[in-house]
């Protein structure tokens, strides 16, 4: 299995509803290791430029305007396979669709607010991790 690293968002509505321990709890017993964290407020160029893909979809302005609602915690998390297995512990985009026990089937309201984001392929992770942080702010696993 490849070590990997993916960029998790933990998204308005959780952070609002203090549940970031609760998360970040989630990803160490999952054994995914935080090599990186940190809190920000999303501007709109920021957030228009990270969902960019998504420009002229419905549901692009609601994502940039729930984005930027409040303070976001960014981490890049580090593991054997991580890309694949955070997108399993998080459960589908619609909490509706996600699977038992998921962090979205135990906290998202809805596809609009759904508390997390995962990086969907080693691609994305690589151009999403970039996006916010530089190689010096990320500490190399040591376990
Ligand atoms: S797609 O079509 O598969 O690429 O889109 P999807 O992965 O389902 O969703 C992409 C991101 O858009 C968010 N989303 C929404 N935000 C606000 N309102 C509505 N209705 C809505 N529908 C989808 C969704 O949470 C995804 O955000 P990220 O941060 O990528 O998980």
């Amino acid at each position: 299995m490849p070590l990997q690293r993916t960029l998790s968002i933990i998204k308005p509505d959780a952070v609002k509803k203090q549940l970031i321990g609760t998360i970040l709890q989630r990803f160490e017993q999952s054994h995914f290791t935080i090599v990186a964290a940190k809190m920000m407020f999303l501007s709109r160029e920021q957030a228009e430029g990270f969902y960019a893909e998504h420009e002229g979809r419905d549901f692009y302005e609601p994502l940039i305007e729930f984005m930027t609602s409040g303070p976001i915690m960014v981490q890049v998390l580090e593991g054997e396979d991580v890309i694949p297995a955070y997108r399993e512990l998080i459960g589908k985009t619609d909490p509706t669709q996600a699977a038992a026990g998921t962090i979205r089937a135990d906290f998202a309201e809805s596809t609009r607010y759904n508390a997390v984001h995962g990086s969907d392929s080693p691609e994305s992770a690589a151009q999403e991790i970039a996006f916010f942080f530089t190689d010096d702010e990320i500490c190399p696993a040591t376990n």
